[in-house]
């Protein structure tokens, strides 16, 4: 029986982790399940699933140092910087984090890779693109490799025109072409900012160089991702848009249980693949050169983008003007060595109210 401790647990991944447990009674149980805010949501889960603790963000982080003391994994499976807390405690306390929250590696990947290669942590990633990177690299993260591809759906606004998406409402950027997730990771698919962000999530997972990372748009959202050899074999790792899978591998590998229905390649019938339009969705760019900045850039564009994705959810911005905000951000506000989480936390602040700033015009 493998105890899990759930951070997000009423989320889109997090109501995703509890199907798998739902469906495998007994193999998984949960012995912490913790939300942000939702109480009746999470009084719902603690009734069906009975774990030891069932707690709010307000509670669950002013005992993050026992949170996860009767578990055998950590999910961390909350949106934003406030995932990193977690992470950087299941790593204390030594146990496998199973990590759908990106923002973990991409605001504090120095500090949770420093913890995960000095503990030795089981550090499995739930991210579609990067689980099908572990699949093609043997589920070994420190695998030999020449170039890491991700493949992107390029998000609902991929053909647009620069004009066309000064005009596009939070209605249009919620409707993703391929994938059913949460708010925040929604609009960064059509701003392309969470292509970004997944190339810096490759960076300290699999120890890549930025040239050894690629972006190609592929709209169907079958081939998850690709490893290139040094020979030339490429592996790629294909499968419907479906986070389960992802999910519930991160819990069993290299064991695989029965979960999605296969592909059948002749209804597909064709893939296809194109160049990702990089100069129309300058937050790609804007990522890839916060993390190429290291430091605390990275957590200062993500600030900037939390804030700009909640103004923009809101009506109160448009659509290009959340790129404008990141960037603006990453100008007014200096970066520094990300030595430890309160310097993380300190630049997570200064930059949500520098942007606020600039949105609300003080
Ligand atoms: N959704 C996907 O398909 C997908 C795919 C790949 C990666 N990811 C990544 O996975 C993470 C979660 O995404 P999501 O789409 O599931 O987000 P989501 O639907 O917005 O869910 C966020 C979850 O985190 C909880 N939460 C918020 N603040 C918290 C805090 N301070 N402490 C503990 N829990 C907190 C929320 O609780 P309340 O309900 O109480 O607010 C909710 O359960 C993100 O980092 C995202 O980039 C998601």
């Amino acid at each position: 029986m493998v105890n899990i401790a759930l951070i997000g647990c009423t989320g889109s991944i997090g109501r995703q982790v509890c199907e798998v447990v739902r469906r495998n009674p007994h193999r998984f149980r949960f012995s912490a399940l913790v939300c942000g805010k939702n109480e009746k949501a999470l009084s719902a889960l603690a009734e069906e699933f009975h774990p030891e603790t069932a707690l709010c963000a307000a509670q669950a982080e002013a005992r993050l140092s026992s949170l996860f003391e009767n578990a055998d994994v950590a999910f961390i499976a909350t949106g934003g910087f406030s995932g990193l807390a977690y992470t950087l405690a299941a790593a204390r306390a030594g146990k496998k984090i199973a990590l759908a929250n990106k923002e973990s590696l991409v605001c504090g990947g120095e500090l949770v890779m420093r913890e995960v290669e000095e503990r030795k942590i089981d550090l499995v990633p739930v991210d579609s693109e990067h689980s099908a990177l572990f699949q093609c690299l043997g589920f070994r993260r420190g695998a030999p490799y020449k170039k890491l591809v991700l493949t992107a759906s390029g998000g609902p606004f991929l053909h647009f025109t620069e004009e066309e998406m000064k005009g596009v409402t939070a209605s249009d950027a919620l409707r993703h072409p391929t994938w059913n997730m949460g708010a925040k990771i929604t609009i960064d698919s059509a701003t392309l900012l969470n292509k970004g962000y997944e190339v810096l999530e490759a960076k300290w997972l699999y120890g890549a160089e930025f040239g050894q990372i690629e972006a190609v748009v592929h709209p169907e959202s079958i081939v998850h991702s690709l490893v290139y050899f040094e020979d030339g074999a490429a592996v790629a790792q294909l499968g419907y848009p479906d986070m389960k899978l992802p999910i519930q591998l991160a819990l069993t590998y290299p064991e695989r249980l029965p979960c999605e229905k296969e592909l059948d390649l002749i209804s597909l019938g064709a893939l296809h693949f194109e160049r990702l339009p990089q100069e129309k969705f300058p937050c790609y760019g804007l990522a890839l050169e916060a993390g190429k900045a290291g430091g605390t850039a990275p957590t200062l564009l993500n600030a900037a983008a939390e804030t700009a994705v909640n103004a923009f959810l809101r009506g109160g911005i448009t659509f290009p003007q959340i790129a404008e905000t990141v960037r603006e951000t990453l100008e007014r506000v200096p970066h520094v060595r990300a030595d430890s989480f309160e310097t993380l936390r300190e630049a997570d602040m200064r930059a949500r109210a520098v942007a606020s700033g600039y949105i609300y015009g003080k």
